[in-house]
């Protein structure tokens, strides 16, 4: 009797070790490769805090996590500043940027970009009582813009750096709007709509200032990378989940 108790131990004993090992080389999860992704999270409704102030969410944060899980890899967001943003991806801080990025021939010097996902459209935002109606009458006038963004660019090119304010991001540059310190704001489409929406008393002028299209942005030394990601986002866009994810955030109107 002694000897078959010792024999049902030795074979528990067994079992589980066997489970034990089972269950430190088993799970896929841990093994799983990260994509980090970096963005600056004050772009609605490509990149912004959710209600609870901790969750960053948008077209982006989706079309990157539905990219992760083709890939195979768990997705971490890190928002930063948008002018550290091309940096980071070049040093090797992030792997990818996604920051409803304008692809530039300026840009493409320093790294790749994927396949484009979306269009966007630098537009004009104004007081609704503003003298100024169209992009010729931007001379002269002082014009807020995100640092570092196309709008910025533009501005600076066409009407000189004295006349060019930048913020830090669209909302401060919407509220030095509101209290009169720029007599408008250049800035993406989408995030104008929300501003605007936001604020009492704006609107969106009809001309549109320049047409760009957006693509993730990646290290031109991780050629493997931006190969897998354009094959994911091919997928993606066939199979209309791109499409789906910007359907949702961008209502037709
Ligand atoms: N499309 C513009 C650019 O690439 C503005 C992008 C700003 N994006 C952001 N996440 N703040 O320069």
């Amino acid at each position: 009797m002694k000897k078959f108790l010792a024999l049902i131990l030795a074979i528990l004993m067994v079992c589980s070790l066997a489970a034990c090992g089972a269950s430190n080389d088993a799970p896929a999860d841990e093994v799983k490769e990260e994509l980090i992704m970096g963005t600056n999270a004050t772009f609605p409704p490509y990149e912004y805090y959710d209600e609870d102030g901790e969750t960053i969410i948008g077209i982006d944060a989706e079309i990157a996590q539905a990219v992760a899980d083709k890939l195979g890899m768990t997705l971490t967001i890190k928002d930063m500043e948008f002018e550290s943003l091309l940096t980071a991806v070049q040093s090797g801080a992030v792997d990818i940027v996604f920051a409803g990025l304008t692809v530039t021939d300026e840009r493409k010097e320093s790294v790749d970009f994927s396949i484009t996902y979306a269009t966007g459209i630098q537009v004009i935002i104004v007081p609704n009582d503003s003298e100024i109606a169209s992009v010729d009458d931007l001379a002269g006038k002082t014009i807020g813009v995100q640092a570092g963004t196309t709008g910025d660019i533009y501005c600076t090119d066409e009407f000189g750096q004295d006349n060019v304010k930048q913020f830090a991001n669209g909302a401060l540059a919407v509220a030095a709007l509101q209290n009169g310190q720029v007599d408008c704001v250049v800035i993406d489409n989408e995030p104008a709509k929300s501003f605007v929406t936001a604020n009492d008393g704006l609107k969106i002028l009809d001309t549109e200032y320049a047409v760009e299209d957006y693509a993730a942005a990646i290290s031109k030394e991780n050629t493997e990378l931006t190969a897998k990601v354009n094959a994911a986002m091919e997928e993606l866009t066939a199979d209309g989940t791109i499409d789906a994810i910007i359907a949702k955030y961008i209502k037709a109107e």
